[in-house]
């Protein structure tokens, strides 16, 4: 039988899709290459915000079509929708046939044997926790590609108040470390060169002496790996030894996700955040001091309860004072069964939520253009990714930094390869050069 796997939702699930996929094919399946092919479909979904549970309701009732076509035989959710609520999902979507959490997908084959057999309306259900399972041994199966995702921990214990993680996926465990250094050798000798690890909150990794900047440097010097990214990091475990680690190793990549959701420190204690704005402003110039060119990305939550227009200001002004590359920004979904649903009322107006998303985006799209700016002129290393989506003789590739580099192609040269670019121009989030010679 074929299955076709949809994925939404952060990095770690695209992660997860490819070891459900590895579960599969061990068991018999086989890949179809498009969804009207499958005879079992699986989405993999996301639970964080309430908008993305509606958009994955929605595209389910539409899928419904290829079961009533009478090829499909089995429907799934996995991941974090059904183990957040599946009481809803069940009522809404009474044709699925699977619902399964993070931590079952070793029981897919078990659950899609019995539910070949179901009459109408039956399903199988499976999101029992398992504070253990870390899938070690199970190698994802990678789709084509030029950076490989690899999971060093799952779950997170940091219960920030609007956040559903610690819920869907349970509490926080790392990998064992030999497990990852095979799975990171068996990438290199697959012909990738850029490695990310994965992780809610990849700083908190501890496996016998390893922390995480021990696992960094040892990942680092593996034969082979280029370039070494990881995500997502934790200001409040960000520390020196850290930061020493990313100075010293040319390979881990001068660019760093870190999220911090709110510049008022009322509303950080609120989220749980376990920081001061003052400290993580304190670790980003540490960051900068120690790393020169580094880039930084980051998360921002707009209107959570209690939001006062002074609070919102003091976002703007980190945003202002940092100078991000990119911030990932979103309006504040209340999420059932959170802390915060239970101690704020979300009373943030829609319209004033609205209106700081509009004012935000705005400051940060200047902020960033400047910062993607101050590479016009340069000659950046480039590893070419793909064909541009909107010119077909172009390509695209990223920076060590990751920013993105659009170029005018040259016969012979693939995904994968590293390129020399000077940089020309930039606009949005993207810059534009000229390929000045090939290695
Ligand atoms: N509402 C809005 N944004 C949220 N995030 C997590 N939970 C919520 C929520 N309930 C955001 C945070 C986090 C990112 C992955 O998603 O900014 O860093
Ligand atoms: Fe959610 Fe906070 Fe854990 Fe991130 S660190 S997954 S925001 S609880």
């Amino acid at each position: 039988m074929k299955y076709f796997i949809e994925t939404y939702g952060c990095q770690m699930n695209v992660y997860d899709s490819e070891l459900i996929s590895t579960i599969l094919k061990e068991d018999g399946y086989e890949e179809a290459e498009n969804i009207s092919e499958a005879e079992i479909f699986f989405v993999n979904t996301c639970a964080v915000r309430e908008n993305a549970t509606e958009r994955v309701i929605n595209k389910l009732r539409q899928h419904n079509m290829y079961k009533r076509k009478g090829r499909m035989k089995i429907m799934g959710v996995l991941g974090c929708m059904p183990q957040h609520d599946n009481d809803m999902l069940k009522e809404r979507l009474p044709f699925v046939d699977i619902f399964a959490g993070p931590d079952s997908y070793r029981r897919l084959p078990e659950l899609i044997k019995k539910a070949i057999n179901h009459k109408r309306n039956e399903f199988e259900e499976d999101i029992i926790h398992d504070k253990t399972e870390n899938y070690d041994q199970i190698f994802p199966s990678r789709k084509e590609g030029t950076n490989a995702f690899i999971a060093i921990t799952r779950g997170c214990n940091n219960f920030c108040t609007y956040c559903v993680v610690p819920y869907t996926r349970g509490r926080e465990r790392s990998r064992d470390i030999d497990s990852i250094l095979e799975e990171v050798n068996e990438t290199i000798d697959m012909g990738f060169t850029e490695i990310t690890l994965l992780g809610q909150n990849v700083n908190s990794y501890v496996s016998g002496e390893y922390n995480f900047p021990k696992l960094l440097k040892r990942i680092s010097e593996v034969n082979g790996v280029r370039r070494l990214r990881f995500a997502t990091s934790h200001p409040k475990d960000l520390d020196d030894e850290l930061i020493e680690v990313i100075a010293e190793k040319n390979n881990i990549c001068n660019n760093f996700h870190i999220p911090f959701q709110s510049g008022s420190n009322k509303i950080l204690r609120d989220m749980n955040r376990g920081y001061t704005i003052e400290n993580y402003l304190d670790k980003i110039d540490k960051l900068k001091n120690a790393i020169p060119g580094i880039t930084l990305t980051t998360d921002i939550i707009i209107g959570f309860p209690g939001e006062t227009d002074e609070d919102f200001q003091k976002t703007l002004d980190v945003v202002g004072s940092v100078g991000y590359d990119n911030a990932f920004t979103f309006i504040y979904s209340e999420r059932k069964n959170t802390a915060a649903e239970r101690r704020f009322p979300d009373n943030v107006p829609k319209e004033i939520k609205a209106e700081r998303m509009q004012k935000l985006t705005e400051v940060q799209k200047n902020i960033g253009l400047s910062k993607l700016r101050e590479d016009i002129g340069k000659v950046k290393e480039v590893l070419v990714e793909s064909k541009s989506k909107k010119r077909e003789w172009q390509l695209k590739g990223r920076t060590e930094e990751n920013r993105i580099v659009i170029f005018d192609g040259r016969f012979g040269i693939r995904s994968g390869d590293y390129v020399n670019v000077r940089i020309k121009d930039a606009e949005g989030i993207t810059l534009f050069g000229e390929l000045i010679d090939i290695e």
